[in-house]
């Protein structure tokens, strides 16, 4: 690790190797060279500083130098303890002029396999910038919340005049939590209070960290406009979809290579992940069952050709679990202790509470060991073995490399337009939560057309009459679905 210097990654050697990956990225993302290009003169980001907590890999690395080429500074930590990329960061924090030894790139605060306390440390560096005015980002570019979550926790407790003692905590995650925030109290009684007050915005890249933001602002305790991302059609119906349809059997195989033709899977959840998770294993000759609570999803997944059942019932016949819901206690350790031996247990929803890993450690006699890291067997008192992915967390990052360029390209072209349109249009966003505009959803997926050789067609002046639409677009009411 790098120390004195304003970053820190694994290993500064692995930038020329991350700079190469980074270089064919490029090519396999249109939509945000495209932006590049398009924004080069303009510099629409100048006196943006971002900070970023987003999984710091390969395609977020392009992301980074987008929003540099924009104008923007940038602070950056990864968004999950095990989904770093260690030659992306490397090579970030290094620069496209720089060197390891002498390095010009951005401050990067990630690495693969960090503890929870180094976790936080990083968004807490990342959201920390010296010699500003407020000692903060002006622009927050999340994913899953946690960078939004530390600084309105902290503005809650400087009102509050006291952080909440580390004994109240529910478990290790708030602790640390909790431990950072009593501490920056008794540095800083105004920390959070003076980094709030300058920021313009949050776009925000996931359902659940959408969930958290509405939740916010129901509750009247959102402090600055938010971007849901997430909802963008050319974020949630792609990335979601297409991408963890690639990305999940990536996971499955890198960590266990098990042969997923003829095995039965279940896939917790039906939504976009849990569609394209379905999919995926379907590809690859797997008989998919599905468990929902809607009963549209449910409904969809009936009607896609796959059984829809209730864990209880074929939790000691399934093969493969998958959890996709974004929701907790979906497979508790009761459950895992009725699954069939070297059972696969994994989760790609965003957070580690689908999966009970508290209730499987807790078990009396259970024995934990590691296959390889991010590969764990838990052997049961009477030699039953199940096999658990990244310790409960998002597998198609921690046990494969997430989503591939071309489908990432989408959503950080969607993610790019909304820190422009929050950050230099601020009287038309009021403290509320937003989704893009119509017609720039529709921008990110015209980027994207040529590179597949896909060929559109002109709507005609009369057809565009006939159907109440403009010529350009937006070619849909906002409550059209897809
Ligand atoms: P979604 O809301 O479209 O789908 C979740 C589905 O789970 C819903 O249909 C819901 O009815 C169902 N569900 C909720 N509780 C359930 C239960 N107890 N049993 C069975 N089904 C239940 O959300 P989306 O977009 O599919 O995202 C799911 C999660 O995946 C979120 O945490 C999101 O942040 C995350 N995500 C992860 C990605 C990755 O690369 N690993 C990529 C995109 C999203």
């Amino acid at each position: 690790s790098t120390t004195g210097q304003d970053f820190k990654v694994a290993d500064l050697s692995l930038a020329a190797f991350g700079r190469k990956e980074i270089k064919l990225a490029e090519h396999e993302m249109p939509g945000l060279m495209a932006i590049r290009e398009e924004y080069a003169k303009e510099q629409p980001l100048a006196g943006a500083r971002v900070t970023g907590s987003l999984h710091m890999t390969v395609q977020t690395a392009v992301l980074i130098e987008t929003l540099v080429a924009l104008g923007a500074e940038v602070r950056w930590a990864s968004c999950n303890i095990f989904s770093t990329q260690d030659h992306a960061a490397a090579a970030i924090a290094v620069g496209p002029d720089g060197t390891p030894e002498n390095p010009k790139g951005i401050p990067v605060f990630a690495w693969k396999g960090e503890t929870l306390e180094e976790y936080w440390w990083c968004t807490e560096q990342a959201l920390t910038w010296p010699n500003t005015p407020t000692g903060g980002p002006n622009m927050i570019l999340d994913d899953g919340g946690d960078a939004t979550l530390l600084v309105h926790k902290g503005v809650e407790y400087e009102k509050a005049g006291k952080a909440p003692s580390v004994d109240t905590a529910e478990n290790d995650e708030h602790r640390v939590i909790l431990q950072l925030l009593n501490r920056t109290l008794g540095e800083n009684a105004q920390k959070w209070t003076q980094l709030a007050s300058e920021i313009r915005g949050v776009t925000e890249e996931t359902t659940t960290g959408v969930h958290r933001l509405y939740e916010m602002q129901q509750a009247g305790s959102l402090l600055f406009p938010a971007m849901n991302v997430n909802d963008a059609v050319t974020k949630s119906k792609f990335d979601n979809k297409y991408g963890c349809r690639h990305s999940l059997v990536d996971g499955i195989n890198r960590a266990t290579d098990v042969l997923i033709g003829g095995k039965t899977a279940l896939i917790c959840g039906y939504g976009d992940v849990g569609k394209g998770c379905a999919e995926s294993l379907r590809g690859q000759g797997a008989r998919v069952l599905i468990t929902e609570i809607d009963p549209i999803c449910a409904l969809q997944a009936a009607m896609d050709g796959y059984q829809v059942v209730t864990l209880d019932d074929v939790v000691d016949q399934v093969d493969i679990f998958v959890t996709t819901t974004g929701n907790k206690d979906i497979i508790m350790a009761s459950d895992m202790a009725k699954m069939k031996h070297q059972a696969i247990v994994g989760n790609i929803g965003h957070f580690d509470n689908e999966i009970d890993m508290a209730g499987l450690a807790a078990i009396p006699g259970i024995v934990k060991d590691e296959v390889k890291p991010q590969v764990h067997t838990w052997t049961f008192p009477d030699g039953k073995t199940i096999i658990v992915l990244s310790e409960g967390r998002l597998l198609n990052l921690g046990n494969a490399t997430g989503h591939p360029s071309f489908v990432m390209s989408n959503s950080f072209a969607d993610q790019t337009i909304a820190q422009i349109e929050l950050f230099t249009k601020p009287e038309s966003y009021p403290t509320d939560v937003y989704v893009l505009p119509k017609h720039l959803d529709e921008k990110v997926a015209r980027l994207h057309l040529d590179a597949l050789g896909a060929k559109l067609t002109t709507l005609r002046p009369e057809q565009a009459d006939y159907i109440g639409v403009p010529v350009e677009g937006p070619y849909k009411p906002d409550h059209y679905r897809y």
